[in-house]
């Protein structure tokens, strides 16, 4: 493992301009101490880094709703959500949270619980409806007010510019089987950094390469206490192994033809990185042995996505194992998914598995969830706040990443509204507060993490599992779309005032 940085330079590395971001209109505290007015106490233990982002995150067919106003184009979730059957209890996004047309309220309200940061994703058909060849101007003009209206708020706006809405019309080219679609991609990437990027400094390529390619093209496994469960997601096909390595591969070389078309076509200084579910191995036994182990296996388990992003080249024990049915590609295309990036941004909901170190090879041993292990009440998720520590932490150690971002970290719990109209999300409060715990143990280490993003800023459709599974600090009430801040909210707002884990 690298050297970690030293405290000195974590300070210096820190300032606003490592990140980009302007000097005014970020919140938060200093980065060695918050004295806290109302208890006189200090809490100069738990602070992040001096501007730190707190920031929420959403994706365009999660909340906007609008499926076909002004002039936007059909994409893969309207096919996917109007076929009976796919989505549970038959919920669609074409409402969903009337974001589109409530986005003002909505910033409003990030701005109440003190985000200085939002994360939010582009719907690649509302900007180009065929997916590619003549844009749409109205759907250009809605992320332009969004932008506006986070900037006057002074939250500083990330955007993602793929969170799985795809053309239905490049579907029908064979979506991400089509190694067409990676230079289409980055035709649409360097459209929206010429037009965004003199208020937007921050773009994400893509969101969870993982997800999308496995869940999309043959049903993902998700770890679960006692074993793993199969997800979809659209356009839910079942492929060959050989056809689903070449869609992950389409999808690594679509990322990096992004990053060159948005260093080529954005405002100098515009930072961009991957949004990925990092396949994050944890230790159990925090000993040198397993710590290594679990480092290997993570660079192992990322092989397709993060690890070829971040080295260039897949590794021998990746193609190895794929044997014939290992992607095709040719060396000028690791060159370009391994085009140098700014940060690099990563999902962490669960620890994907823990391991030991093993005498036999591969040299670790994967240990699976026990029955009993502690579980979020919704999605049944495996939860070990390590995760976020170790996450950035391999990060580093495994690819020297010059900054991280957390791009998502959150829970869905079973909500509800309590008689005084208010929502008491305990379960959500002591999962934050424990994950955030282990994300300042990471930044107090030297590790180069800039900014937080929770999932998600209100409730909104979680794909297929509809709208039941609430992960959002607003409560939001499906029928009236009416908005309501949880204690979590109230959390988070502390959280983000005194820069800290409170
Ligand atoms: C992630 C997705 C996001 C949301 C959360 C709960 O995998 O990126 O859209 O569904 O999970």
């Amino acid at each position: 493992m690298k050297t970690e940085m030293t405290r000195r330079n974590l300070i210096k590395l820190t300032g606003a301009a490592a990140i980009g971001l302007p000097a005014t209109g970020v919140t938060g505290g200093t980065a060695t101490s918050t004295s806290d007015k109302t208890t006189g106490q200090q809490s100069n233990t738990r602070t992040f880094p001096k501007n730190f982002c707190w920031g929420t995150a959403t994706a365009s067919y999660q909340i906007e709703g609008a499926w076909n106003e002004d002039g936007k184009g059909p994409s893969i979730w309207d096919t996917y959500a109007h076929t009976p059957g796919k989505i549970k209890n038959g919920d669609t996004g074409d409402v969903a949270n009337d974001h589109y047309h409530r986005y003002k309220e909505d910033v409003a309200l990030m701005k109440n619980i003190g985000a200085n940061a939002y994360r939010f994703s582009i719907s690649w058909p509302r900007i180009f409806p065929k997916g590619t060849g003549e844009p749409n101007p109205k759907g250009l003009d809605s992320y332009n007010r969004l932008v506006d209206e986070l900037k006057s708020a002074g939250i500083e706006p990330f955007a993602t510019l793929y969170h799985w809405d795809l053309p239905q019309a490049l579907q029908d080219k064979g979506g991400w089987q089509n190694r067409d679609i990676a230079k289409v991609f980055g035709d649409y990437a360097g459209y929206m950094a010429e037009k965004l990027s003199d208020r937007v400094h921050h773009f994400f390529t893509i969101n969870e390469f993982r997800s999308f390619t496995e869940a999309g093209y043959r049903g993902f496994e998700i770890p679960a206490p006692g074993g793993t469960r199969t997800v979809f997601l659209a356009p839910g096909l079942r492929v060959s192994p050989a056809e689903l390595n070449q869609v992950r591969h389409h999808a690594v070389l679509a990322h990096g033809l992004a990053v060159q078309a948005i260093r080529a076509k954005g405002k100098d200084g515009t930072k961009i990185g991957p949004a990925e579910n990092i396949e994050i191995a944890t230790p159990l036994i925090e000993a040198p042995e397993h710590i290594k182990a679990a480092e290997t296996a993570t660079r192992e388990r990322n092989a397709p996505f993060l690890t070829v992003m971040l080295e260039g080249k897949y590794t021998d024990g990746y193609l190895r194992e794929a044997g014939k049915d290992a992607p095709k590609f040719t060396e000028e295309d690791l060159k370009i998914i391994g085009s140098p990036l700014d940060f690099v941004g990563i999902n962490v909901y669960t620890p994907m598995f823990n391991v030991v170190a093993s005498d036999q090879s591969p040299g670790w041993r994967k240990i699976p969830f026990a029955k009993g292990h502690p579980k979020t009440a919704i999605a049944n998720l495996p939860i070990d706040s390590a995760a976020l520590y170790w996450a950035p932490k391999f990060v580093q150690s495994l690819w020297n990443a010059k900054a991280i971002f957390i791009t998502e970290n959150g829970c869905a719990s079973d909500d509800t509204v309590a008689d005084d109209g208010k929502v008491y999300d305990t379960d959500r409060i002591v999962f934050l507060r424990s994950y955030l715990t282990q994300l300042q143990r990471a930044t107090s280490e030297g590790i180069p993490v800039k900014g937080y993003f929770q999932w998600s800023t209100m409730d909104n459709l979680e794909w297929t599992a509809g709208y039941g599974n609430r992960f959002g600090l607003m409560y939001v009430d499906f029928k009236t779309l009416k908005r309501t801040p949880k204690l979590s909210a109230t959390w988070f707002r502390e959280a983000a005032r005194r820069n800290a884990v409170v």
